[in-house]
């Protein structure tokens, strides 16, 4: 199965499926992400904050895959964003993951009442100039934070990486970065397992009709929408189920139904990007 890939504004491209690491616990990593790169996913999405980029790269050693055949996402934390602290972190997260440079490197959290996200935003795009990423991009940036950045550096991030799940749209952000040409990567693209896909019947209705589960009918939303999803499970046989979603197509009106699911901010499952600092 052939993973499409979305070009960013950067002129790069990007596998639309990858796998996510968060709460991956360390020493399971190597073994979760092995199994992920033989059922054929070769984009990755680690944090140092995760803990686990150091699994991460045992598993991509060992699997022989060439490098250019890979995808890898790490990402800056909070208490880094001052100084040249990027600059190290980036070198760490290098050593941990065991390769030369990752192909996307974020501003995890914007940290609003810090206010030093713009700062922490230009190391990156040094990060990017010196080689150590081919990309830069954001996460958890709501739309004036990317409004301000872009207006402050001239320069747009290749993505941002945000909350976005059936009952939470981020209709905002998403419509800002469209008009900014930035693509939308969905974190929780499952709702985090926060709540049950199959009680909200326009997925529960699709998957019956396609004779696939909820999580497939989800991600295979989130795909034709043309955002980036990279859902997490330790368990092999999910790995292989989310990966199994370009085989099959939602109708225009399934999507819209789907679309019709969004709660606005009550819909959030995890923290506001403004209360974390
Ligand atoms: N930038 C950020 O701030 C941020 C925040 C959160 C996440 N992320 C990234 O986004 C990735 C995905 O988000 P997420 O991990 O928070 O949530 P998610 O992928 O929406 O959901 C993961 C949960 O769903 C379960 N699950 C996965 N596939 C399933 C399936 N086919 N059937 C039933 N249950 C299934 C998993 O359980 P099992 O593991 O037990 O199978 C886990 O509990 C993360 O791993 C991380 O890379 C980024």
């Amino acid at each position: 199965m052939t993973v499409p890939t979305l070009q960013l504004n950067d002129g790069h491209s990007i596998p639309q499926l990858g796998y996510g690491t968060f709460k991956v616990p360390a020493e399971e990593t190597e073994r979760a992400v092995s199994e992920a790169l033989e059922i054929g996913y070769r984009h990755i999405d680690t944090a140092a904050i995760y803990g686990n980029e150091g699994g991460v790269g045992a598993a991509i050693a060992a699997s022989g895959i060439p490098r250019d055949e890979l995808y890898v996402t790490t990402k800056l934390w909070n208490d880094r964003h001052d100084g040249d602290e990027p600059d190290r972190a980036i070198e760490e997260s290098l050593t941990k993951l065991g390769l030369d440079h990752v192909d996307l490197y974020l501003v995890h959290w914007p940290t609003p009442a810090k206010d030093n996200y713009v700062h922490a935003w230009e190391k990156l795009v040094g990060i990017r100039e010196r080689g150590l990423s081919r990309s830069a991009g954001v996460s958890n940036f709501l739309a004036p934070h990317l409004e301000r950045i872009i207006a402050e550096t001239g320069q747009a991030p290749a993505v941002d990486q945000i909350e976005l799940h059936p009952r939470y749209h981020q209709a905002e952000t998403t419509a800002v970065a469209a008009r900014r040409g930035v693509l939308i990567e969905a974190w929780g693209p499952l709702g985090q397992g926060k709540y049950d896909l199959a009680s909200l019947a326009p997925i529960a209705d699709a998957a019956a009709a396609h004779d696939r589960s909820v999580q497939q009918v989800t991600l295979r939303w989130h795909i034709q929408r043309g955002r980036i999803v990279f859902p997490k499970s330790v368990h092999r046989q999910r790995l292989q189920e989310n990966f199994d979603i370009f085989d099959f197509s939602l109708t225009d009106a399934e999507m819209a139904a789907i679309d019709a699911l969004d709660e606005g901010d009550a819909g959030r499952v995890a923290t506001h990007p403004n209360d974390l600092n």
